[in-house]
């Protein structure tokens, strides 16, 4: 199995880039926010409990994200691989993302995480605003808490990846042509 996290900051190009992997590898598309906003628009009970962090750009508890994880995990029969968008974002996370992963006698190829300062991601989020219907987006003091809490409780995942030699960073900068040939030739490489 083909299974790489793809990591990032809010804005990083997570979702869009994910989009570009899947279709080439023939892989299955988990993106945590993706499934929670599923939640929130169908008003299940995960749904209203995620939105009350989501909204404040604050992390969903680790007991709820990870539980909800497995089971989308485990819901597939046989796939070719996994991109995580969006999970892990905390070392908790990303252990039990190993656990839950060697039931199923696979693991974690890669996580590639994309690079981008902080002034062009508020911008790209601020541009989609208009468009995503996200409340997330909508508010500059909310986007502002998001790469906070990106910085302080997220970006430390980079050094799990790197002690078990997983890690590589990429330049998330440019077109996005050019960001998905950067993430194939790695790929290629390690596959
Ligand atoms: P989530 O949905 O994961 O949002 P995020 O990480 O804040 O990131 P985005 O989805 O906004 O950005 P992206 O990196 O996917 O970029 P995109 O491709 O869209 O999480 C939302 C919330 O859910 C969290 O805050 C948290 O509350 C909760 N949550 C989710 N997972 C959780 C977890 N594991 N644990 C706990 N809580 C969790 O691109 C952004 C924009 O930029 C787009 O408009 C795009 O068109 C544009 N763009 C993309 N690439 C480029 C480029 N190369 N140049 C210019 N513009 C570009
Ligand atoms: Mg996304």
């Amino acid at each position: 199995m083909l299974n790489i996290v793809l990591f990032g900051p809010p804005g990083a190009g997570k979702g869009t880039q994910s989009e570009r992997l899947i279709e080439k590898y023939n892989l299955v598309h988990l993106s945590t926010g993706d499934i929670f906003r599923a939640n929130i628009k169908g008003e299940t009970e995960l749904g209203k409990l995620a939105k009350s962090f989501m909204d404040q750009g604050k992390l969903v508890p680790d007991s709820v994200t990870i539980d909800m994880l497995r089971s989308e995990v485990l819901k597939q029969s046989t796939p070719n691989g996994f991109i995580f968008d969006g999970f892990p974002r905390t070392n908790a996370q990303a252990a039990a993302l190993d656990e839950f992963l060697l039931t199923i006698d696979s693991s974690i190829l890669l996580m590639l995480a994309l690079e981008v300062e902080e002034n062009e991601l508020k911008t790209r989020l601020l541009k989609r605003a208009g468009v995503s219907g996200r409340a997330d987006d909508a508010d500059p003091v909310i986007i502002e808490n998001r790469i906070r809490v990106y910085n302080n409780e997220t970006a430390p995942v980079k050094d799990y990846y790197k002690q078990q030699g997983k890690f590589v960073s990429i330049d998330g900068i440019g077109t996005i042509d050019d960001i998905t040939q950067r993430l194939f030739s790695v790929i290629d490489e390690k596959n």
